[in-house]
C-alpha cells in the first residue's frame, strides 16, 4: 500500500468509506456536498493541498450520485491528488452492457467512460456484468461481497444456502463455503401456462433454515417467489442477503412479510445494510 492515502467519501457511501478508510489505516475526509437552488450539484474537498493518492467512495446510482462522482473526482484532482482511486459500490447501468435493440444506448459503456476522465483506477463490488471493466483504460477490480456475507452469517445456524437461479450459483457456492453449509440453485418448472414451481435443483430444502443469496434486491420479486415456494416445501426459516439493496416499490416490506429476516451490504446503505464489504474493497487497494 501507498505510505499516504486518503480515502473521501461521497454522500451515498458515508459509512462504508468510513470503513474502508479504518481498514487501510489511512485519514478520512467528508466531502462537502450541496445543491443550489436549481438542484444542481456543489461539490468540495475542503483540504489545503493534497499530494496524495485519493479514493473515492461515491455510487453512480442514481444519476444524482454520478454527478457528485465525477464532481468529487475533479476536486481530488484539482487539490493535486497523484493518483485518484474511484470505488464505486453499486454501479448503475451495468445491466445494459450490450445495444439488446437497434437504437438502444450502450449504457455501461458511456459511464465507464465518463468515470475514467479523471480516474486512474476503479474498483467496483459484484458487478452485473463483469466484462464492463474491461472497457476502463486503467485497473479495474471486480470485489466479491460472499466473503464477508459468509463472515457474517457463520454460526447463524444456516443449513443451505441458495442461489435463485443457475446464473448466481458461484456466488452462493463463495457464501456457503465459508459458513460451511450445503449449497443449490433454485429452478424454475413451468407447469402449465400460469404455474411455475421453483424449488432448489437438488437438494431437499425441509426442515432446513435457508439463506437465499442474490446479487441485486430491486423490486424483491425474485426473493419473493423464491422464498413463498421455500415455505411450501416446509424450510424452517427463510432469509434474504443480497450484496446491493435497491429496495424498489416498498421491497423491504413486502419481503419482511414472506422472509424471516432481510440483510444486504452497505454498497447502497440502507436500513438493513448490515454487513460492510469494506474488508474485501482494502484487500483489492492494497
Ligand atoms: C437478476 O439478474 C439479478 O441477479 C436479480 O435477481 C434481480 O435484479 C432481482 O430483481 P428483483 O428484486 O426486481 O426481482
Amino acid at each position: 500500500m501507498p505510505q499516504f492515502m486518503i480515502v473521501i467519501g461521497g454522500t451515498s457511501s458515508k459509512m462504508l468509506a468510513q470503513d474502508l478508510a479504518k481498514e487501510l489505516g489511512c485519514k478520512y475526509i467528508q466531502a462537502h456536498v450541496s445543491r443550489f437552488p436549481d438542484g444542481e450539484c456543489y461539490v468540495r474537498i475542503e483540504e489545503e493541498n493534497i499530494d496524495d493518492e485519493v479514493v473515492i467512495v461515491q455510487n453512480s446510482h442514481p444519476d444524482y450520485n454520478l454527478v457528485e462522482l465525477l464532481l468529487m473526482q475533479d476536486a481530488a484532482v484539482g487539490l493535486g491528488a497523484r493518483k485518484v482511486t474511484s470505488v464505486v459500490p453499486y454501479f448503475g447501468y451495468a445491466r445494459q452492457d450490450e445495444r439488446f435493440k437497434k437504437g438502444e444506448a450502450l449504457s455501461a459503456k458511456v459511464m465507464v467512460k465518463l468515470m475514467e476522465l479523471s480516474s486512474k483506477r476503479f474498483v467496483t463490488v459484484d458487478v452485473h456484468k463483469p466484462i464492463i471493466l474491461d472497457w476502463f483504460r486503467g485497473d479495474a477490480y471486480d470485489v466479491h461481497a460472499a466473503p464477508c456475507i459468509g463472515e457474517f452469517f457463520k454460526g447463524h445456524g444456516v443449513d443451505l444456502v441458495l442461489a435463485p437461479d443457475e446464473g448466481a450459483l458461484q456466488r452462493a457456492n463463495e457464501v456457503a463455503r465459508v459458513i460451511g453449509a450445503e449449497c443449490d440453485n433454485l429452478e424454475k418448472t413451468r407447469l402449465s401456462g400460469e404455474v411455475v414451481r421453483m424449488a432448489p435443483k437438488n437438494v431437499d430444502a425441509k426442515d432446513k433454515n435457508a439463506l437465499i443469496v442474490d446479487d441485486i434486491i430491486s423490486t424483491g420479486g425474485t426473493i419473493e417467489a423464491a422464498a413463498n415456494q421455500l415455505k411450501v416445501q416446509g424450510a424452517k426459516s427463510v432469509t434474504a442477503v443480497c450484496t446491493h439493496g435497491l429496495f424498489t416499490k416498498n421491497a423491504l416490506d413486502r419481503l419482511r412479510k414472506c422472509c424471516n429476516a432481510v440483510y444486504s451490504t452497505n454498497t447502497i446503505e440502507n436500513e438493513v445494510s448490515v454487513i460492510s464489504v469494506a474488508p474485501q474493497i482494502a484487500k483489492a487497494i492494497r
